[in-house]
């Protein structure tokens, strides 16, 4: 078994098949013995930063609840790009340096990719990236490929279909780089605008992974197990006539529904704007907000993996 005790986690690519099991494995028992106790002393007496530089709803909130339900304790920064010392023109790398003679882990999201990076070189403590910018979102991969698992009952022998802005989104960077770990076929379905950086394409596809790239949705989902919708990034573009012009590229309501041929799992990261409409949310395979719990357990288990108390 690997050992994730005091890593940094940064990227989807770093993890092994066996590391990536690990974490499941870790979440998967974290959340059994959440059914009896509410909350674990796994982590009593460690203390998490997370500095958030970019708006954030689940990712801060579920590492600060997994951090309390593990025993731990939080401080924060919530929006750091004003309130931190950054705004006074301090370096990433000293604002780390700071930070981390408060703690024993930092979790960061901040817009510029290889952000995470730069504070796990000054940093000593274990740093976790919880998105830099378009880059890589590794903490959601695992919690989607742990619902995956939890709703398919596999992780072989599956069509996943990732949907939407794939040039901007980083959750499908990161996702797309761990499913390729296991025998899973994928569909890139997205406007030609917004397609997969190339080098991941390439890269993934260097390691045998079987991709299709399309732009046809209706036609994908016939085949798809799953699809992984995400919105279109609004943020990443320099153009707003740009963004107005695909953001309305790809819509999962229930007349598309109708035409899944199983019981076909759906999956967002969240926040969705319009790509899922809400007529959809009483769908049995609509999984959204099932995956939003499953990104606490993921985050108590690499929690507890990189502090050495799993
Ligand atoms: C995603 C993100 O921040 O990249 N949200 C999340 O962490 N669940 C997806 C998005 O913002 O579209």
């Amino acid at each position: 078994m690997g050992d994730l005790r005091g890593k940094d986690i940064l990227t989807a690519e770093q993890f092994s098949k066996e590391e990536a099991w690990l974490i499941l494995g870790t979440a998967e028992a974290l959340d059994d013995a959440l059914e009896k106790k509410r909350s674990l002393d796994l982590l009593r007496g460690y203390l998490l930063a997370t500095l958030f530089f970019e708006p954030s709803t689940r990712t801060r909130l579920s590492f600060e609840a997994a951090m309390h339900r593990l025993g731990g304790e939080v401080i924060s920064v919530a929006q750091a790009m004003t309130a931190a010392s950054v705004a006074k023109g301090e370096s990433l790398a000293d604002t780390a340096r700071t930070v981390e003679q408060y703690c024993d882990v930092i979790v960061i999201r901040h817009p510029q990719i290889g952000s995470a990076q730069e504070v796990a070189e000054a940093a000593s403590v274990p740093v976790i990236n919880a998105g830099d910018g378009a880059g890589q979102h590794p903490t959601q991969a695992l919690l989607d490929i742990y619902t995956i698992w939890k709703e398919c009952g596999r992780l072989e022998d599956l069509t996943v279909a990732l949907v939407g802005d794939l040039k901007h989104g980083r959750t499908v960077h990161s996702l797309s780089a761990l499913l390729g770990l296991f025998d899973v076929r994928l569909i890139f379905v997205r406007p030609a605008a917004l397609a997969m950086p190339v080098e991941l394409t390439r890269g993934l596809r260097a390691t045998g992974v079987e991709i299709e790239e399309s732009e046809d949705l209706a036609t994908a989902v016939l085949e798809s197990d799953v699809l992984y919708v995400t919105r279109v990034q609004r943020e990443r573009f320099e153009d707003p006539a740009e963004y107005e012009g695909l953001k309305g590229s790809y819509v999962v309501d229930n007349s598309l529904a109708q035409s899944f041929k199983k019981r076909t799992v759906v999956m967002h990261p969240l926040p969705r704007v319009n790509e899922i409409d809400p007529e959809v949310d009483s769908y049995p395979g609509a999984a959204y907000f099932r995956q939003v719990r499953n990104g606490l357990y993921i985050r108590m288990a690499l929690l507890s993996l990189v502090l050495g108390e799993a």
